[in-house]
């Protein structure tokens, strides 16, 4: 297996207390990464809300489990990308805050969020970038944080490759989110 750059994962930089806000549309295993991270200490952060625009999305359980207020936002509801996503940024706001986590957020995010919170929103894409985007023009651009390597191995299934992605981002997002912190310091 090929590590494109391997942090130690158990050493977070230090950083200030970060407020977050998490979306999530389906399982919610990143936000439970990032929620134990968070409980175990190593990430210094509270996860104020989470956001979720499937009605019987898992993250809601998770969320449950964590104490953290899940807000459904069910884009199905909204007339246009710019209307759900003002939907959300008002909700981050009035749960305070500063650093937007999309966790497997499976919509196409608009300017509307975006300039709501310049250089405070991160995302986590399953594929290596900046090769492998998503298939509109748009997607999948901006600073690569940390990224890891999984290799594919001959009679993979589905599911065993997902699970073999989803075992490095659970190690890597939240570290990510210390070292953007930081980042964003300078
Ligand atoms: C992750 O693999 C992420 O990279 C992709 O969607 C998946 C979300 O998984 N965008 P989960 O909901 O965190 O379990």
């Amino acid at each position: 297996m090929a590590a494109l750059i391997s942090p130690d994962h158990s050493e977070f930089p230090p950083h200030p207390r970060l407020k977050l806000g998490v979306m999530a549309s389906g399982s919610g295993s990143n936000f439970e990464a990032i929620a134990q991270s968070i409980q175990d200490g190593h990430l210094n952060a509270e996860i104020q809300v989470v956001i979720y625009n499937n009605p019987d999305a898992k993250v809601v359980d998770r969320a449950q489990r964590f104490n953290v207020p899940a807000v459904l936002l069910n884009h199905r509801e909204f007339g246009s990308r710019e209307e759900l996503d003002q939907a959300i940024v008002t909700s981050l706001k009035n749960y305070q805050v500063d650093w937007v986590v999309m966790a497997g957020w499976m919509r196409i995010v608009t300017p509307v969020l975006i300039n709501a919170f310049p250089n405070r929103i991160l995302n986590i894409h399953p594929s290596l970038l900046p090769s492998f985007k998503g298939n509109r023009a748009e997607v999948d651009s901006g600073k690569i944080i940390i990224q890891a390597a999984v290799p594919i191995l001959e009679g993979d299934t589905v599911e065993a490759l997902q699970n073999r992605i989803h075992a490095q981002e659970h190690q890597i997002y939240p570290a990510a989110i210390a070292i953007a912190a930081i980042q964003t310091q300078h």
